[in-house]
């Protein structure tokens, strides 16, 4: 008996990197999982991989930052299981560069395709949910977790089109939670580190570990999305977890840190009077990017 025995799971990007660790986890658990990836011979080796290790699974090939890619893979799931269950958003790209030097092109990509991505199949998945509950179908369970990224919980200089995208996906995921709420479905986000085609250059000094624990493995953020797909965590939403290795941390939005108030409308030389009262110690709001690892 898997945890997600008899669910139908679509993992976009699952090609390869943390999207494909995250299909086989979610199709070792019992899940018929649609395998989506632009890039068709690697869907294609990831469903090979689930069907040899005697999982279910199928590909499936649109650019799901289209309104008609994510229609469609929204679909493939009721096509081959009858039904949507678990959505894992998680096809992303980079584009990087300075602000001053980013041009359209490059912003425009990174917005299509995680914005717009994770917006689209929440969209199309959304619609399926609520019209099975309007159908008078009771007891649904749905899940959608979204990819986040530290980038765009700490605002990290070079990425400002990735940073972006990503802060409102944790934003969109809170959204998102309290919306589908009613219809059974709770959404979650994960802000993964793992070593990737993504993050090959950045981590190329940080090879597999032979001999121990490989902290960098994608394998290692899996668990945790099949666990939030499982029905152990129905009662989670709208939370945003930085996983890495063997560690999973609750983070925490935006906050209010601190309030002044004065009689009527504020004069500039009251703010200036004020200052120090409301800003103490922290007059510039640059957090340190991230957290050890
Ligand atoms: N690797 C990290 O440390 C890290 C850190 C933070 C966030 N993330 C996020 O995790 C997710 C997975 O990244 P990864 O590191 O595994 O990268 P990756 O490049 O290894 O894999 C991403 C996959 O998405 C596919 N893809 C891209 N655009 C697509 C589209 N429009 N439709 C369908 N498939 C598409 C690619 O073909 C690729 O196979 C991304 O959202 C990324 O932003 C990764």
């Amino acid at each position: 008996m898997g945890a997600l025995d008899g669910k139908t799971a679509v993992v976009t990007g699952a090609g390869r990197g943390i999207g494909r660790e995250e299909a086989l986890a979610l199709a070792a658990e019992g899940a018929l999982v649609v395998v989506n990836d632009v890039d068709a011979a690697e869907a294609a080796a990831v469903v090979a991989a689930i069907e040899g290790a005697g999982g279910r699974a199928r590909a499936h090939t649109d650019d799901v930052a289209t309104w008609a890619g994510a229609e469609s893979v929204v679909a493939a799931a009721v096509d081959a299981g009858g039904q949507l269950d678990i959505l894992v958003n998680n096809a992303g790209i980079l584009r990087d560069a300075m602000s001053f030097s980013m041009d359209e092109a490059q912003w425009d990509a990174v917005i299509q395709v995680h914005l717009k991505g994770h917006f689209a199949c929440s969209h199309f998945a959304g619609m399926h949910w609520r019209e099975r509950a309007k159908a008078g179908e009771e007891g649904i369970t749905g899940r959608i977790i979204n990819t986040a990224s530290e980038s765009g919980l700490y605002g990290l200089a070079g990425q400002i089109n990735y940073a972006a995208a990503k802060a409102g996906i944790a934003s969109m995921t809170v959204v998102l939670g309290r919306e589908l709420k009613k219809y059974g479905v709770t959404v979650n986000a994960i802000a993964p580190r793992a070593r990737t085609r993504m993050t090959e250059t950045v981590l190329s000094g940080i090879g597999p570990n032979p001999d121990g624990f490989d902290e960098w493995d994608p394998a290692n953020i899996a668990p945790i999305v099949a666990w939030l797909a499982s029905p152990d965590s129905q009662d989670i939403n709208g939370q945003v977890f930085v996983v890495f290795a063997n560690r999973v941390h609750l983070m925490h939005g935006w906050d209010l840190h601190n309030t002044i108030e004065t009689d009527g409308r504020w004069t500039l030389d009251a703010l200036t009077a004020r200052k120090d009262e409301l800003f103490g110690d922290r007059k510039h709001g640059l957090p340190p990017m991230g957290f050890g690892s």
